[in-house]
């Protein structure tokens, strides 16, 4: 790789590759005060080639995107084109024949990562994808470089930015689900198949990245309790709020005892906290180390500029020759994460039951919970009416065991009119 000029290859020109196109000609002067050399962008791969697309003179446009993995005068190949086999094809064969990478593409990653990072390993090259988490959030350098004098003891974070744009308008604005998702989607903050971000898949994809650059151990993505946002009802926002918290999705992990406890949920989140005022397409990311204590990160997680000063960024670094180690830790092959059996997970909760308002169901219903050891810390009853009404209840700390034991029990009993809605609450 020549230190005068590095050449790149761009595979993708969606939000994000549009955003990185856009910076490299607007930054130029930066980039190359901060690295000393010219970036050429020499060639583009997309699936259409005959839209009209906006490139600087001379970069040429193919549409098959292996051409940027045996182009001879390629050293940098950027994978922004999302999914999994034709991206994993694309950085396998660009490793093998010498090139750097850098992705933005945490769904690869998180589920078939592991064999990428060994051939990048194998081939003394780099693999880089800060973009990957949070946008423009620099979560996965300060991780694998400025917190490596700690031990992590948590992490969690707002890692969707579409959800909490969604989660946002919804509790700000009164806005539906479908019209929040629709916008969040004209934004380009959405994933090409958004029900990744919905339905908290994307939020778990990031979440084992973190648990692998914090704890060097591999939480497999299939593994991961999973619960998104797709059919949260405006009700609970308002509950939540008269218990003055925010529903967020979160994804979350703690080492507890030697095992990891981790998840995605929505959760409740007291209004007071820092997470609960993180709004619109924000990320945020906070942690405990046992030397820097809680540390938090905010800014834009995602979005076409943001998530393009990630990618950037990473190119900087490979220009200066930065030969960091791309999983953060010496071990090519990270051992599997000693897991917490999720039901064994505890938490307190925010339940809301639909019931008849009938005498006795209040005392039935206590009684559900009260037999499997969960206990009520605070509860609300709204209307009176012939139909359903909703019972809201905050626990004390339960076991997700005991919690699912103590609905289910419910399911059995005539009271219960809708399925019982659960939530976490944020300790
Ligand atoms: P996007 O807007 O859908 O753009 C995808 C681009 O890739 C398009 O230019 C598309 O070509 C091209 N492409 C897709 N499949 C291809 C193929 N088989 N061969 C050649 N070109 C192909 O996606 P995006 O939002 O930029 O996201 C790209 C990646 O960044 C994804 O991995 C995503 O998860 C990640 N990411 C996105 C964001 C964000 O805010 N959007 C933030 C962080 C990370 P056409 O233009 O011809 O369709
Ligand atoms: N769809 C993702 C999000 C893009 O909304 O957060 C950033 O990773």
């Amino acid at each position: 790789m020549s230190c005068d000029v590095l050449t790149i290859g761009l595979a993708g020109l969606g939000t994000v590759g549009s955003g990185f196109v856009h910076l490299l000609s607007e930054n130029k002067e930066e980039l190359r005060a901060r690295t000393g050399c010219d970036i050429r962008l020499k060639s583009v791969a997309v699936r259409d080639t005959t839209r009209q697309r906006n490139l600087p003179d001379g970069v040429q446009l193919l549409n098959d995107p292996m051409q940027l993995a045996t182009d001879p005068e390629i050293d940098v190949v950027i994978e922004l084109m999302g999914g999994i086999e034709t991206a994993k094809q694309l950085i396998a064969r660009s490793l093998e024949n010498g090139k750097q990478i850098i992705t933005a593409n945490k769904a690869l990653l998180a589920e078939e990562g592991a064999c990428l990072f060994r051939l990048a390993e194998e081939k003394k090259a780099a693999l880089r994808y800060e973009a990957s988490v949070a946008g423009g959030i620099p979560i996965v350098e300060t991780l694998k470089e400025s917190l490596t004098g700690n031990r992590i003891n948590s992490l969690e974070g707002i890692l969707n930015g579409t959800g909490n744009y969604i989660l946002s308008e919804m509790t700000s604005k009164g806005r539906t689900f479908d019209a929040a998702l629709a916008d969040a989607q004209e934004k380009g903050y959405a994933e090409a198949d958004p029900t990744l971000d919905i339905d908290g898949y994307d939020t778990a994809h990031k979440l084992v990245l973190l648990i692998r650059l914090a704890w060097g151990v591999d939480y497999p993505y299939t593994e991961m309790p999973i619960r998104g946002i797709r059919n949260l009802d405006r009700m609970d926002i308002e509950f939540a709020r008269e218990f003055g918290y925010r529903i967020k999705l979160l994804g979350r992990a703690k080492m507890r005892n030697g095992q990891l406890e981790a998840g995605v949920f929505p959760t409740l989140v007291n209004h007071t906290y820092l997470l609960a005022r993180v709004g619109g397409a924000f990320n945020a990311v906070r942690l405990e180390g046992n030397a820097v204590g809680s540390l938090f990160l905010h800014g834009l997680g995602a979005g076409s500029l943001p998530t393009a000063s990630a990618v950037l960024g990473d190119l900087v670094s490979i220009a200066r020759h930065n030969n960091r180690l791309n999983s953060g830790f010496y071990q090519q092959v990270l051992p599997k994460a000693n897991i917490l059996p999720p039901e064994q997970a505890c938490s307190t909760y925010y339940m809301r039951f639909m019931v008849k308002d009938d005498p006795g169901v209040l005392r039935d219903l206590a009684g559900a919970l009260s037999d499997q050891g969960v206990s009520i810390a605070q509860a609300i009853q709204k209307g009176q009416s012939e139909g359903a009404v909703p019972l809201v209840f905050m626990t004390h700390e339960a076991s997700v065991q005991a919690v699912s034991k103590a609905v289910d029990n419910m399911r059995r009993a005539d009271f219960l009119l809708a399925p019982a809605i659960c939530y976490r609450v944020m300790g």
